[in-house]
């Protein structure tokens, strides 16, 4: 069997993460493609380097030109400029939206047949635009927001009882920014729902949290965002379509009609695999968590009409 091929485009820090843990995985050839010039070259022949040690054989190069992400089976995109302390997300909005267009027509030509998994922010708006700009079916646009949201819910809640963190599971919805909706009697905690172990003031702080951790590590670093997380939780969403695995994940993904919003990329659960978004799933809320995600929603809509006016030009 052929190998698969990973486009990752943008060299950062969530890049090169990407790459590693890519790598140690096996599950594809890597090319790191970035506009710097040295970066993505670097950091691809620093893994090779290191690969006897993790024992794998997966080649990684680097380069400037987007069409090398040609042939790719999967696409991930994490170019632009990332926040600094007292930004929010949709301050990016503008500058991110002009990287992500030129990529997408990179995508368009060069890799119509992969699986795009955005990670640039404002992540709704720019995996939007990103569907827009490729024209690639929506089951194969996907946004990578809801993995990292429902993975830090869950460490969350791991620490405050004590318990393994891969025993939690977590389900937060909605747009990837303060407005996301943690579901109280959608976690898990080895198969016992939550509200038997945590009173809902107690889990209301955790949600609280998790709304702001992307903003807690951003004031941490001080020099940019998270990357650690956000590119584990992408190569669990690259996993699940290249092992055809049927996972259920949180993802931007594009509504339409489902959730009552149409032509709107939200955090909602999917079936992901060799289909890419095979299924977009319909969970039922309450009146409060149903009036947040609408609240969420809407918060997204703004920057998508944005979006739309951009490209009509
Ligand atoms: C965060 C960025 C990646 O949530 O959006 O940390």
């Amino acid at each position: 069997m052929a190998r698969k091929k990973i486009a990752l485009v943008g060299a950062g820090q969530i890049g090169g993460t990407l790459a590693l843990v890519l790598a140690q995985k096996q599950l594809g050839d890597v090319v790191l493609i970035d506009i710097v010039e040295g970066v993505p070259q670097g950091k691809a022949l620093d893994i090779m380097e290191g690969r006897l040690p993790i024992s794998t054989s997966t080649v990684l190069a680097g380069s400037n030109n987007f069409d090398d992400i040609k042939g790719s089976d999967v696409v991930i995109v994490t170019a632009g400029v990332p926040r600094k302390p007292g930004m929010t997300r949709d301050d990016l909005l503008t500058v991110n939206y002009d990287i992500v267009k030129v990529v997408g027509e990179a995508i368009k030509k060069t890799a119509p047949n992969a699986f795009v998994i955005v990670v640039t922010n404002p992540l709704d708006a720019m995996v939007y635009a990103m569907q827009k700009v490729t024209g690639l079916p929506p089951e194969r646009v996907v946004g990578m927001a809801g993995v990292l949201d429902s993975s830090r819910l869950a460490c969350f809640v791991a620490m405050e009882l004590g318990v393994a963190a891969d025993d939690v599971q977590a389900t937060v919805l909605g747009g990837h920014g303060p407005t996301m909706v943690s579901l109280y009697n959608f976690v898990s905690v080895g198969g016992i729902p939550l509200p038997q172990l945590m009173s809902k003031e107690k889990f209301n702080e955790l949600s609280v949290r998790t709304a702001e951790a992307g903003t807690e590590i951003v004031n941490l670093l001080k020099t940019g965002s998270a990357y650690y997380s956000p590119a584990v939780c992408s190569v669990r969403m690259a996993e699940a379509y290249l092992l055809d695995k049927k996972s259920v994940l949180t993802c931007a993904a594009l509504l339409k009609g489902q959730y009552g919003f149409n032509d709107l990329y939200c955090g909602v659960p999917v079936v992901i695999g060799a289909g890419g978004v095979e299924k977009i799933i319909e969970i039922s809320m309450t009146d409060e968590e149903k009036a947040a995600f609408a609240k969420s929603a809407g918060a997204v809509k703004e920057l998508i009409d944005w979006v739309d006016a951009k490209m009509k030009g």
